[in-house]
């Protein structure tokens, strides 16, 4: 199975499953990343010259493409992938799903000023939890949720190791 990060922008979700990966020798999949190297052009520039809803429909594409892939993975999905219903579901049914939860304030330092998030204009504690809002109903659905607050990213990931192993998803280290 795979295990697949969720969570707000900010959170942590690339750094947090690159680091399970090397822990646990499981090749990591940013769809982030696979989307901008399929477009060959940032998120960004995709929102800018496409729109958003195509942004969205190259985003279900690909993450679907990733959660249906038989090679085990460790998946980071961007922020919004889990307000697609068919991608909620696929990763609900396919994978340990893993919510990185953070506070505002600290989604709001690790943003900065240098943003590359489309969605996130002024970077205000308004803005943020208003996207927030919509999808906390969906981020709780995940499996497990790993407070992130004052844990580093070590610390986050070997959360998650150790909840997986104490949690009754089998032995997904030997899937
Ligand atoms: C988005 C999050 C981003 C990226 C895009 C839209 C969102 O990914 O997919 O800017 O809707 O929350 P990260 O969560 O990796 O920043």
């Amino acid at each position: 199975m795979h295990i697949v990060l969720v969570g707000m922008m900010g959170v942590g979700k690339s750094t947090i499953g690159k680091e399970l990966s090397k822990s646990l020798d499981i090749p990591f999949l940013d769809i982030d990343d696979l989307i901008e190297k399929s477009e060959s052009k940032t998120i960004s520039k995709i929102f800018e010259q496409s729109g958003e809803s195509y942004f969205r429909k190259r985003e279900m594409e690909i993450t679907l493409k990733a959660l249906m892939q038989e090679n085990k993975a460790i998946i980071s999905t961007g922020g919004g992938a889990i307000m697609n219903k068919v991608i909620r579901n696929n990763i609900l049914n396919r994978s340990i799903s893993v919510w990185l939860k953070l506070d505002t304030s600290s989604i709001m330092s690790r943003i900065g000023k240098n943003n590359k998030r489309p969605l996130i204009l002024q970077n205000t504690k308004v803005e943020i939890e208003k996207i927030l809002e919509d999808r906390l109903i969906y981020y709780a659905m995940a499996q497990i949720h790993i407070e992130c607050k004052g844990k580093n990213i070590k610390n986050c990931a070997n959360q998650i190791i150790k909840e997986i192993g104490t949690g009754s998803y089998g032995n997904v280290f030997q899937i």
